[in-house]
């Protein structure tokens, strides 16, 4: 028989420990090089601020910053914004901001909300032959409806409620697989805590039914419930934003090629996205850069719009580009339309002190103006990293930035890094050179 060996790194109970206990036992089994003050370092100044962040989430032992930038001078629908992003990553906010400001001078950003439903799903198993369904569906969905009543009318208030069942069967998972397919409309919230309630209280009065219905026979009567869950599938919750200008205006200032040239190339790059997935898949990340920052400032759930974007982009039967660009009459004419489940109430949005100053910042729009908001950064974010991979490429804008990211990682002071910024002006920067000139600087070898 194998021997049973304690591991010392595994443990019971961590959840029950105060964040102290946590910190110390993770010092003790795993970080015996850091010390109590590598985590308090990151505690939110008050304490009334950390106890809000603590019951965000499980096992807290800190924070974890990020950065909180934003882009000013962007024109959505006549309006002008500067939108919050929360991103770590060097160059996102500065090309958004330069695609920003490029836009406001030819008709900005314009953006509509296609369309706004969420659905939700509730599975079971069921002993009924599917033909049975069309009899039985009226009493199900009266029931339902009806046990939901107090959920729903709060919602309905708020210009949301439920707005269409299907019942559908699933015999390829097997003969007694059925899903309701709910529809519904969730005001200016996201909405999943209220789907997944309505849900599970259609769940309880479901198995009600099959006990009680008159209208079924005996052998009708088994079902079981499988799960009940929103789906983060939202291709009716999507949004468009474009912008379009006349080629001759699309000049781009030291990029070496000329306005027509410019279209040329960004349109190929287009087309490029839209036939192979390769890079398909990087031309939406860049997209999701700025998509994501807006969703994340604004304390919304970008795990559920990541996978309904990548959902979405593959909607053909291939992942695809989620932006569309095309030349009509000489004028250029670049798209993007994507599903985007957002709030601005419910949820973080007031919650997090942050992402209520984003929202105070972008004016408290409803759940409709800031998907418009966040796809028009999605597609400013595009337009950046097409207009510098098509000219000078990627690399000069992105390493000036990162520039001092490389400096942080080599320690420098700012004296260090005033010279080293303006030594690498119109100089080609990789993290060795910089090393190499900062070692010479430190020895004195450079003035
Ligand atoms: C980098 O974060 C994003 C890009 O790779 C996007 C793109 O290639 O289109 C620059």
């Amino acid at each position: 028989m194998a021997e049973q060996v304690r591991d010392p790194h595994r443990i019971s109970g961590f959840s029950k420990f105060d964040k102290a206990q946590r910190r110390q036992w993770l010092l003790e089994h795993f970080l015996p090089e850091y010390g109590e003050d590598d985590f308090a370092f990151f505690e939110a100044g008050s304490p009334d601020l950390q106890e809000v962040l603590d019951n965000f989430s499980e096992n807290t032992v800190a924070n974890f910053p990020l950065p909180f930038g934003v882009a000013p001078n962007f024109i959505i629908n006549g309006k002008t914004y500067a939108v919050p992003m929360v991103i770590e990553e060097s160059s996102v906010v500065a090309a958004a901001s330069s695609s920003a400001k490029y836009w406001s001078t030819r008709g900005g950003f314009h953006a509509e909300v296609i369309a706004s439903e969420k659905l939700g799903q509730l599975h079971f198993r069921w002993s009924g032959r599917p033909e049975r369904r069309a009899a039985l569906f009226r009493e199900v969905e009266d029931r339902l409806q009806e046990a939901t009543a107090d959920i729903t009318a709060r919602m309905e208030k708020r210009g949301g409620g439920v707005r269409r069942m299907q019942w559908k069967h699933f015999p390829q998972v097997d003969p007694q697989c059925y899903q309701l397919l709910v529809s519904f409309g969730t005001g200016d919230s996201m909405g999943a805590n209220f789907i997944n309630t309505v849900l599970e209280t259609y769940a309880a009065e479901l198995e009600r039914w099959a006990e009680e219905s008159a209208a079924l026979s005996d052998d009708e009567r088994e079902l079981e419930i499988i799960m009940a869950i929103l789906s983060n599938h939202t291709p009716n919750c999507a949004v468009k934003a474009w912008v379009s200008c006349p080629i001759e205006d699309m000049n781009i200032p030291g990029s070496g090629v000329d306005a027509a040239d410019f279209v040329r190339r960004f349109e190929m790059a287009v087309a490029i996205a839209r036939e192979d997935p390769y890079r398909a898949v990087t031309h939406n990340k860049g997209i999701m850069n700025g998509i994501d920052a807006v969703v994340l400032a604004t304390g919304n759930d970008f795990r559920a719009v990541e996978a309904a974007a990548h959902a979405f982009a593959a909607a053909g039967g291939q992942y695809a580009s989620l932006s569309r660009c095309r030349v009509t009459d000489k004028v250029f004419h670049f798209e993007l339309t994507l599903p985007l489940a957002l709030g601005t109430v419910g949820g973080l949005t007031r919650l997090h002190p942050l992402a209520d100053l984003s929202l105070n910042l972008l004016e408290r729009p409803d759940a409709e103006e800031l998907m418009c908001i966040a796809a028009a950064t999605g597609l400013a974010q595009n337009f950046a990293a097409l207009r510098s991979l098509v000219t000078t490429g990627i690399q000069q804008g992105h390493m000036k930035m990162h520039l001092q990211n490389i400096l942080s990682s080599l320690q420098a002071s700012p004296p260090e890094r005033r010279q080293t910024v303006s030594f690498f002006e119109g100089r080609t920067i990789s993290h060795h050179g910089v090393r190499q000139y900062l070692d010479k600087l430190r020895e004195g070898k450079v003035k």
